[in-house]
């Protein structure tokens, strides 16, 4: 078995899409959100979701919110994310802050909770919006691209070092 193990959590396939690609490129299971092997088994995790109104998807809040502490504790941990446009700025409190930092921020406070170590380098994917009339037509339609596929696998390499 795989010591690493890519988690996502998807609306219209976009995620799941990413995260195999994570997946080859690191030399990891894949699981989907509703499927989570144990993962005391694993000793790296990258955990993926899209988002919605700025934020991750409330499913992806509450798969990670779930996860066993037990087996997080200490392991170092990645996250990506798919969306529309991760890199529109928001505006949190008076402070200007990128769409992919507000969920990037609210992932790695839920995964520190349950005591793993969230590393820095972080994915996001531009995602065409799915079953949205404003979104069929919009400039996010044909993403992920092929390139950003081929980037998905190089972020996935890029990781095997935090493989023990
Ligand atoms: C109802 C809805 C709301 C969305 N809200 C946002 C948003 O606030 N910001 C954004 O960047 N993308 C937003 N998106 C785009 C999705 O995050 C994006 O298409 C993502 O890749 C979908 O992933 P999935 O195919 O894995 O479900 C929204 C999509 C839908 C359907």
């Amino acid at each position: 078995m795989a010591k690493a193990i890519v988690i996502y959590n998807t609306r219209s396939g976009n995620t799941q899409k990413v995260a195999a690609k994570i997946a080859e490129g690191l030399g990891a299971d894949l699981a989907s959100h509703k499927e989570i092997p144990d993962l005391k088994d694993y000793d790296f995790m990258v955990f993926g979701s899209w988002l919605i109104f700025g934020t991750i998807s409330p499913g992806g809040k509450k798969f990670m919110k779930k996860l066993d502490s037990e087996a997080l504790k200490g392991k170092n941990v990645a996250l990506f994310i798919t969306a529309g446009s991760p890199d529109q700025i928001m505006k949190k409190k008076g402070v200007k802050i990128l769409q992919k930092d507000v969920a990037y921020n609210c992932m790695e406070e839920i995964l520190e909770t349950k005591g793993a170590k969230v590393i820095k380098e972080r994915f996001a994917v531009v995602g065409a919006y799915k079953f949205l009339p404003w979104g069929s037509g919009s400039k996010y339609k044909g993403h992920p691209t092929e390139e950003e596929f081929k980037q998905s696998v190089k972020f996935g390499a890029s990781l095997k070092k935090h493989i023990k």
